[in-house]
Order: C-alpha cells, then sequence, then structure tokens
C-alpha cells in the first residue's frame, strides 16, 4: 500500500457512513488563451499525489473501494498540452487498483450510491455530480475530517516539508551572500527563486516577500521593487515547495552585513523570544500559551528598550505588545502555507480572544512555524485611537524615532515530537555572528 492509499483509508474510516468524492483543481483562465500556473488543490495531493487537473476521486468505504476519474484527453489536448496518462498508465503511477474517465462518473455513481444515505462531497464535487448521486449532502463533515487527518505529518509528509526547507534553506544563505546596497528588491526575489526552482522545485509555498528597510513594516509586504540601502535592515519570508509541501522561512540581516546597535538591540529580543518559543514547543503545550509566552518575552525587551512601560503582564493582557507585533507566533505547516489548524474537536478554550488561526495543543507530527517579529507600523503608532488607549503603556514619541526602521521577523519550521524539545527543520543562520558571516561570503 503507498502512503496515499493509507491516507485515503484513513478517510473512508472517517466518514464510513457515505460516500466520499473530492474534486481535484482545474485550470483557471486568465485570459484568452492563458490559464494561471495550476497547482493541485491540496486535498486531493493529500488523499492522491495526483498534480495533474480535472481529476475527481469516488471513496466507497463499504465496498472498501477507491476510484480516479481522470479526464479523457483528446488530440487537441494532446497538441496543445501534451500527454496526460490514461487509466491504464494511472494506475501503476499512483497506486489506485480501480481508474476511470469522468465521463464515466454518472455510471459509477449510480453503481455506488445504493445502501448510502449521505454524501461528504466538496462543492465542485458535488456540482459535477449532478443527479447521479441524489444524497444528501455533507461538505462540513468532509472538512473537519480532512482538517483532522491532515494536522498530524507522516513521516513522508515531514520528509516533503524537510526538502522544501533544506533547498529554500540554502537560497536564503545565497541571498545573504549577495545582498548589498544598490541592489533592488525583486533581484534577490529572483535569487531565492531561482535557486528553488534550480533544484527542481517549481512552485513556491507563497508570494516571496522581501522587504528592505520601513517596508519590512509591511507583513505580507508584496511591491518587491524598492532599492536595498546602505545601513537598512532586510527582510526575506519565502518559502518553496515540494510536491506541494511548504516550508516558510524568514530571515532579516542588515544590507551592509554589520548589524547596528539599534538593529542588534531589537534582533536580539526576536532572536531571545524564537528560541526560548522553540524550546517551548513541546507535545501538550498550547498554542495560545506559546503566544502568550512570545509576547510577554517582546513586551519585557521593548520595556529595556524604553519603548513600553508598566506591568509586562498587563501590557499583554491590553495588548500595547501588539502595537508591535500584531501577528500569531505560529501556524501549522504543510501543503497550505497556513496548513489546516487540526479540525473543531482540537479547539482549545483562547482566554485571550486574539484572533489565533491555529488554536490547539501540540501533538506530536505537527509541524509549525515560530516566527515571534518586532515592527514599527505607522498605521497603528500613529493610530489616534491606539494611543489615547496605550498612552500610559506605550513611549510614541521614542517608537517614533523607528518608523524608519521597519521591522525584523525570525521565522522556522519545526516538527513536535513526542519528548522533548522540537526538531528544527531550518538550517540557515540566525545568531548575529552566525548572520554576519553568511552576509560576508558574498
Ligand atoms: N509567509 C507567511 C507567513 O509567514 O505566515
Ligand atoms: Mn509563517
Ligand atoms: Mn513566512
Amino acid at each position: 500500500m503507498n502512503s496515499y492509499q493509507a491516507l485515503r483509508e484513513g478517510l473512508a474510516r472517517r466518514l464510513p457512513d457515505g460516500l466520499t468524492l473530492l474534486s481535484g483543481g482545474r485550470y483557471v483562465p486568465r485570459n484568452h488563451d492563458v490559464d494561471y500556473v495550476f497547482r493541485q488543490k491540496s486535498d486531493f495531493l493529500y488523499l492522491t499525489g495526483v498534480e495533474e487537473p480535472d481529476c475527481l476521486l469516488l471513496l466507497d468505504p463499504v465496498r472498501r473501494r477507491q476510484t480516479l476519474f481522470l479526464p479523457r484527453i483528446d488530440n487537441h489536448h494532446r497538441v496543445w498540452l501534451g500527454h496526460v496518462p490514461d487509466a491504464r498508465e494511472a494506475r501503476g503511477l499512483y497506486g489506485f487498483s480501480r481508474v476511470m474517465y469522468t465521463d464515466q462518473l454518472p455510471q459509477a455513481l449510480r453503481q455506488a450510491r445504493g445502501g448510502y444515505r449521505k454524501a461528504y462531497a466538496d462543492e465542485a464535487a458535488y456540482k459535477a455530480a449532478g443527479a447521479a448521486l441524489r444524497l444528501p449532502n455533507r461538505p462540513a463533515a468532509l472538512r473537519d475530517a480532512l482538517d483532522e487527518l491532515r494536522a498530524c505529518k507522516t513521516p513522508a509528509e515531514v520528509e516533503r516539508i524537510q526538502r522544501a526547507s533544506l533547498v529554500s534553506g540554502q537560497a536564503h544563505r545565497r541571498l545573504m551572500a549577495a545582498a548589498r546596497a544598490g541592489l533592488r528588491e525583486y533581484q534577490i526575489q529572483a535569487i531565492f527563486e531561482a535557486h528553488c526552482l534550480d533544484a527542481g522545485l517549481k512552485h513556491l509555498a507563497y508570494p516571496s516577500i522581501v522587504a528592505a528597510g520601513a517596508n519590512a513594516a509591511v507583513l505580507h509586504y508584496q511591491a518587491n521593487n524598492a532599492e536595498l540601502k546602505d545601513g537598512e535592515l532586510l527582510l526575506v519570508d519565502a518559502g518553496a515547495e515540494d510536491k506541494g509541501y511548504a516550508a516558510d522561512i524568514t530571515r532579516t540581516f542588515p544590507v551592509n552585513g554589520r548589524f547596528s546597535r539599534r538593529q542588534r538591540d531589537v534582533y536580539s529580543i526576536v532572536l531571545e523570544t524564537q528560541k526560548r518559543c522553540i524550546d517551548a514547543a513541546r507535545a501538550g503545550v498550547s498554542s495560545v500559551d506559546l503566544h502568550i509566552l512570545s509576547m510577554t518575552i517582546i513586551a519585557e525587551g521593548l520595556k529595556s528598550l524604553g519603548l513600553l512601560q508598566g506591568e509586562t503582564e498587563g501590557l499583554v493582557e491590553n495588548g500595547a505588545v501588539r502595537l508591535f507585533y500584531p501577528h500569531g507566533l505560529t501556524h501549522m505547516l504543510g501543503l497550505d502555507v497556513h496548513d489546516v489548524a487540526g479540525g473543531k474537536k482540537r479547539v482549545i478554550p483562547n482566554p485571550f480572544k486574539i484572533a489565533l488561526r491555529f488554536v490547539a495543543k501540540l501533538e506530536p507530527g505537527f509541524v509549525i512555524t515560530m516566527e515571534p517579529g518586532i515592527y514599527f507600523i505607522a498605521a497603528l503608532l500613529k493610530d489616534p485611537k491606539l494611543r489615547r488607549k496605550h498612552r500610559g503603556s506605550v513611549n510614541f514619541a521614542k517608537a517614533e524615532t523607528f518608523l524608519d526602521f521597519g521591522g525584523v521577523r525570525i521565522e522556522d519550521d519545526i516538527l513536535v515530537r513526542p519528548h522533548g524539545p522540537p526538531l528544527d527543520l531550518t538550517d540557515v543562520p540566525k545568531e548575529i555572528a552566525d548572520v554576519e558571516a553568511a552576509c560576508r561570503r558574498g
């Protein structure tokens, strides 16, 4: 049994009383005869490993049947897009005992639906099935089952993430060595993406963020076109994917290769936060508690810089620290960069009412990011309402002197283990001396 087959069986066991029908992705037109680059839907990739568009998957748990449906390819398709495996080839290639064509779906559903009272189909699959399915649909239960199943990564999945992380890490090292004043952010992006493509990873896990100076204060900065200046920091948040499995890595380093005193002060707080949170990321620990720990260490650090004042606990509770750290510490990583959060059963109370995407106790097999940051964001620091609310806690006059600074984020990908601290899958320099050495290798 291949690993995908085992995952399909896992889903069928979770949804034993209905027919499950899942759609693969389709080409999305961009204009006229051009489509967007195709990337398989994550759920479909998870269960099949099939990277071709226009496929479907049917699971019939009672008869223990798993059927892959392929599009029937005509000569027009062959002329323009080349060969696509036929049913016989696909059996061997993807490890399915039953492969049919999508035009045979109605016939297959009519045979399979007897004895079932419900279906678990995603929206597109339900539409594709049309009248042939004729069972009440429970898409929310399908979503939840997939979220539950995808949370703990199998060793084969971890290997994919490790490879994505390894190649992305090499690319980060390269661009650290190459960065210098006068280059543009997109030239740094080009180094990262060329390295990943050269290593055979043709999809990025998300649009690369290459943010020099104040641009780093834009959390998902996209323009990537400014010039790198001497004396600035450069934040690069970029990761490739291996057969769909993402890496998500951020490093922040000086354009000229040497941290200034001010940069070193802020960077050290973020690094200390990240290292302590990584060490604390053990099985059974709550992701909310980890986030609170990260806010606490950052608040302490900002107090030492004279940017915050008052009791640390209060600065965390009243949200003052979030003016400088307005995002989550961690999210799951897998086939989606912000991967499934583990399903409803895993959700635990979140007393802080901070909108976190991932609220669960850590389990062995979770792959998550650890990405604290400190930013100087004009939209927050100059907001009159926030200034009024936090005037006793934040030294706004001092914070404004940092508005040209941008920000620092350090992000690693880690695997939670049954015992002890996690395995860090990211191997890119982050200690100050190591970062400076990596920058000198240009
Ligand atoms: N690259 C997006 C994130 O770090 O969450
Ligand atoms: Mn991330
Ligand atoms: Mn990231």
